[in-house]
Formats: structure tokens, sequence, C-alpha cells
């Protein structure tokens, strides 16, 4: 989506970057430059596997079933994750957001070993098995508890949340398809940490544009746990999904 920009929003902030001429993010995105078609590509397929994958019809009983073979032992039974191990809630996720990061990790469009061997296991054609994981997934009730941070910046915490991070993940966390943001609400403090830091590092670059990498990446790090903090405490509140029949 925003490869196209790089280039010229480089150039722009070249003098704000100077500062740590050799930083991960600079490194990401001469990478991202140089490697340019090959993004491109890689961008290209995983929307092509998102449209082949939305066409099929969903059965989330089936999903039910797959899920439990295949990931609760991480993910756990409920799908509400493992906050200490960093293992992120699934229970309620925008079913749209879970099929492009399904589709990303099996095309090694995101880093994670596990989620790697774990895409292997479902064999060589994987689109039915996301489809009704997916749908499984997004009408479970989300975890109301979640691992949480200290609690003693939450002020800033929220300011942060509302001026920068609501326009795409929504006031009460639940993302919005139309950008590609996943719901925040019923997530682990530390993953949540994890993934702004990764973030900011140009780590997740199919759906994170330069400018929303460079915003995270300007945070400091008080000002990003204290923004982890205010969203692993969203109320997780029934998504359209789950109240379908
Ligand atoms: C061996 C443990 C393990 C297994 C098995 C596993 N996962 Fe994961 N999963 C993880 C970890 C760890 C992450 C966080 C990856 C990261 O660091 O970005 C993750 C991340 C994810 C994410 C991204 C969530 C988000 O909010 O972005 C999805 C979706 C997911 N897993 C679905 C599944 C599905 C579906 C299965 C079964 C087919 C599965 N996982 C099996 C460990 C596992
Ligand atoms: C311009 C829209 C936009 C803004 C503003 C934005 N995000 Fe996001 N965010 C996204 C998108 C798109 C993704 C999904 C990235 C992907 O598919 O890999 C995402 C993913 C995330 C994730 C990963 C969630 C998961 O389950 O793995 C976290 C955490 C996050 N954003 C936190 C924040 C915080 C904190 C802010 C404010 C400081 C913020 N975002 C501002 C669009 C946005």
């Amino acid at each position: 989506m925003g490869v196209a920009v790089i280039p010229s929003a480089a150039l722009d902030r070249s003098r704000l970057l100077a500062r740590h001429r050799w930083h991960p993010l600079w490194i990401a995105v001469a990478a991202a430059v140089l490697s340019l078609p090959l993004s491109v590509n890689a961008a290209e397929r995983a929307k092509e596997l998102l449209a082949k994958t939305l066409a099929l019809a969903a059965n989330a009983n089936a999903g039910g079933q797959a899920f439990a073979r295949n990931c609760a032992g991480c993910h756990g039974d409920k799908a509400w994750g493992v906050g200490d191990a960093s293992i992120p809630a699934l229970a309620g996720q925008r079913e749209r957001y879970l099929l492009t990061q399904l589709i990303d990790f099996a095309e090694l469009n995101r880093d994670a070993v596990e989620m790697h061997r774990a895409s292997a296991a479902l064999g060589i054609a994987p689109e039915q098995q996301w489809r009704n994981i997916a749908a499984y997934l997004a009408r479970l009730p989300m975890n109301p508890r979640p691992q949480k941070g200290d609690g003693k910046s939450l002020d800033n915490g929220s300011g942060i949340y509302r001026d920068s991070c609501a326009s795409c993940h929504r006031e009460d966390g639940m993302g919005d398809d139309s950008v590609a943001a996943p719901a925040l609400a019923g997530q682990h403090y530390s993953y949540v940490l994890m993934q702004i830091r990764g973030m900011a590092s140009g780590h997740r670059f199919t759906n994170v544009d330069f400018d929303l990498a460079l915003m995270l990446d300007n945070m400091s790090a008080a000002d990003m746990a204290a923004v982890a903090d205010y969203i692993s405490r969203l109320s997780a509140m029934p998504t359209a999904a789950q109240l379908l029949p």
C-alpha cells in the first residue's frame, strides 16, 4: 500500500532521521527500496490470496476443530493468548485482519518462526482452513482480562491513543477494515508493546506504511508503554460478527 511513497517521504524526512543514520528503520527502508519489485509482488500476491480465500464459503465449526488441533496448544482453548509469553489473543479479532496475517505468515511477509511452522502444518492448500479458522475466531468472545501494564501512566496513554491511534483503531479499539487496522481491545500488554516496537523498526511492512512506522518510531519508550497499558484496558465488547446467528 505505502511502498510507492517511500522514496519521497524518505527525502522529506532525511533531516529528522539524520540523528540515527544506521537506525533499523532506515535499513528497512533501504531494503524496501532496493527490493521494490519484490515487495510489490509480495503485496500483490497477498492481495490475490485474500480475494481467493474470501471467495470460499466459511465453515466455522470445521474452523473450531482445526483450531483445537493446530493452534490451541499455543493460543489457548478460548483463543485468549498467553500474556506472559507474548502470545496474542485471537478471539473476537476482525475476520479480514486474521486472514491477512495468516497469509502474511504463510508467505513469510511477517516474522515469527512459531507461526511459520504452524502455517506449514496446515498443508499445501490452506485457503479453506484459513477461511474456516478466521470465521470461528472472529465469533469468539474477546479476552475480558488481558495482561495489563502497571497502570501508572494511563492519562498519558489515553491522550496518545486518542490523538494518534483512534483514527484507525477506533476509540473503542475495535479496529477498522477500511484501513486494515486490527482490533486492539482484549489484547495483552506485552504483545501490544512488542508489536509497537516491531512495527517501528519496519518489521511488518505489508500494511504499515512509512509514515505510520515513523510515527511509532518517534515515540519514547515511556510513551509506548503508556499507550500499550491504556490499550490493554479497552473494554472487550461484542463484535458485529459475534452478534450474527
Ligand atoms: C508454537 C506456538 C504457536 C502455534 C502452534 C500457533 N501460533 Fe499463532 N502465534 C504464535 C506467536 C508467538 C505469535 C506472535 C508472533 C509475533 O511475534 O509477531 C502468533 C501470532 C498469530 C497471529 C497474529 C495475531 C495478531 O494479532 O496479529 C495469528 C492470526 C495467529 N497466530 C493464528 C494462529 C493459528 C490460526 C494457528 C493454528 C493454525 C496458530 N496461530 C498456531 C504462536 C503460535
Ligand atoms: C494510519 C492508520 C493507523 C494508525 C494511525 C495506527 N495504526 Fe496501528 N495498525 C494499523 C494497521 C494497518 C495495522 C496492521 C498491520 C499489519 O497488517 O501488519 C496496525 C497494527 C497495530 C498493532 C498490531 C496488533 C496485532 O494484533 O498484532 C498494534 C499493537 C498497533 N497497531 C498499535 C498502534 C498504536 C499504539 C497506534 C498509535 C500510537 C497506532 N497503532 C496507530 C494502522 C494504524
